[in-house]
């Protein structure tokens, strides 16, 4: 694993989204995994503005790491936030869209439509937010390493998380998630962490410097050579920085 420390949000989205250009640009048929949530709106930001300024895409092939049960439409889904932040502002589709279906009735049928997309489609390039509580996708803590793509129960955290980033009650917050697992997760070629924020520090403390273990997912990463991690300056200060030096 390498760790690029950048200054701030705005940094951190320009160094994530270069990996992605790079992979756009020199790959035939390039396949991205895209996270939602307040990390990557920067970079989805960067990537609209380069479409409009030519960035061709219509060979690539977009796709995501997970997917929260509701109905498909509400504020809070990964398709809604694919939507609003990028398939709506651009004229120029990818050639393959996919999304998990969080409204299904059959939740099995679901998980094996998305591994055989998963199989067809090799990902050049996996973009991961890091969860307050280490999670990565809805990995929470206490999943096993060895997780396939699952329905998960999210944590307390994580419900929190995702009534501030979407604005919404309680009531109106999901609790489950479709995700990938670590397995499917590792499988992409590259695999890209992203941090940033104050709110942060604990979960990427816990991440380098605590053990290797379910209870930190994230912490699985650490022993993997195709994984960057990029961190902000206020996610980075509870490090001990002499040992990045
Ligand atoms: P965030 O969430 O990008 O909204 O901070 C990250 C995550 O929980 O994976």
């Amino acid at each position: 694993m390498k760790v690029l420390f950048v200054k701030d949000y705005a940094e951190m989205s320009e160094k994530g989204y270069e990996l992605i250009k790079e992979i756009i640009e020199t790959k035939e048929e390039p396949v991205i995994s895209m996270t939602t949530g307040g990390t990557p709106r920067g970079i989805f930001k960067l990537l609209v503005e380069d479409i409009h300024n030519g960035l061709d895409i219509s060979h690539t092939t977009i796709m995501n790491l997970d997917e929260y049960i509701g109905p498909r439409d509400a504020a809070y889904t990964v398709r809604t936030f694919m939507y609003q932040n990028l398939y709506d502002l651009i004229n120029v589709q990818p050639h393959n869209i996919f999304l998990i279906d969080g409204a299904t009735e059959d939740i099995e049928n679901e998980i094996n439509r998305y591994k055989e997309i998963l199989q067809l489609y090799a990902r050049d390039i996996q973009i991961l937010g890091l969860g307050t509580n280490g999670h990565i996708g809805a990995n929470e803590p206490g999943t096993p390493f060895d997780s396939t793509m699952f329905l998960a129960e999210h944590t307390e955290a994580t419900i929190q998380s995702t009534m501030k980033e979407y604005n919404i009650e309680r009531n109106d917050t999901p609790t489950q998630m479709l995700t990938l697992g670590f397995t499917e997760i590792l499988e992409a070629k590259k695999v890209v962490l992203l941090v940033s924020g104050k709110h942060k520090a604990k979960a990427v403390r816990d991440f380098l410097e605590g053990d290797i273990t379910p209870a930190c997912p994230a912490s699985v990463l650490r022993n993997c050579e195709n994984t960057i991690v990029i961190i902000d300056e206020e996610a980075a200060s509870l490090l001990d920085k002499a040992k990045y030096l």
